[in-house]
């Protein structure tokens, strides 16, 4: 593995010729955010030695480097989920591709079921705290010491400073947004109504299907990370609700804009 991440990171430098700062993990329906970066380069994941190859409607499948907030920034347009049948290393791979180039903190969009009776469809919520629901770790098997440590602190999944800035700039957009904890399951199937009572008794605001595998592996590296949902649907608990994933797409492409303003002008102040 350690062999593969420094071959894909060469590879990457040697195309490139770029070092980024920030990485950014764009979820479904939010890949839009690629139109305001200022595209220095576009790999198709195809082309990148070693990497998986993403095949869910709504993810363009590219490794975007360039300017966002004017800053450098490495982007994955489209990730890998565990559901499409990846092992766990394989959906944290280019996490571990972003850290061997040295970027400095991780910044990751989701879509997700709210579970919180706050919340409203189209909200934004800041993730403060992860419970990993999902039946593996991408930290399972031998541990590369050099890549971070066996049984990793995980006090602090998500940088609260970069919550701070993320719901400043919301509060002064007048953008709905809340603070709040993602459970990650495996999908691909949504929930049971029983299914979202138990995720929303054992603590949860949020439900879905990314971002935490990757987080895990962007902590045990030491990296800072910074995590927002689109919530695009409400989990039916008390009464049952049909969630569709052409409904989550929809939902989540209505919110792009506001996610892309807010993602844009935290890199700005980081
Ligand atoms: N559950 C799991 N994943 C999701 C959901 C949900 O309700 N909505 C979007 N992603």
């Amino acid at each position: 593995m350690l062999d593969k991440i420094k071959q894909t990171a060469s590879y990457i430098t040697e195309k490139t010729d770029f070092t980024p700062e920030f990485g950014i993990v764009l979820g479904s329906g939010l890949g839009g955010l690629v139109n305001e970066i200022e595209i220095l380069h576009a790999l198709p994941y195809t082309s990148i030695p070693n990497f998986p190859v993403s095949t869910v409607k709504g993810h363009g499948g590219k490794l975007i480097l360039g300017m966002l907030g004017g800053k450098k920034v490495i982007a994955l347009q489209g990730r890998f989920h565990f559901y499409e049948g990846y092992s766990m290393q394989e959906v944290t791979f280019p996490i571990r591709v972003f850290q061997a180039l040295g970027i400095k903190k991780l910044l990751l969009s989701n879509a997700a079921g709210g579970m919180n009776p706050k919340f409203h469809v189209g909200d934004i919520v800041f993730i403060n705290d992860h419970i990993n629901l999902m039946p593996s770790n991408p930290l399972i098997g031998k541990n590369h010491d050099e890549l971070g440590p066996r049984f990793p602190d995980m006090s602090e999944p998500y940088d609260p400073q970069m919550i701070a800035v993320a719901k400043q700039i919301a509060d002064k957009h007048q953008f709905r947004s809340h603070i709040g904890v993602y459970a990650a399951v495996s999908g691909p199937c949504f929930e049971t109504p029983a299914e979202y009572r138990y995720i929303r008794t054992i603590g949860s605001d949020l439900v879905g299907m990314s971002t935490v595998p990757e987080v895990i592996a962007a902590r045990h590296g030491g990296t800072p990370c910074f995590a927002v949902s689109i919530v695009t649907d409400l989990g039916g608990f008390e009464t049952a609700q049909k969630v569709s994933h052409e409904e989550v797409l929809e939902v989540a492409t209505a919110a792009e804009k506001k996610l892309t303003t807010i993602i844009k002008e935290m890199l700005a102040q980081l």
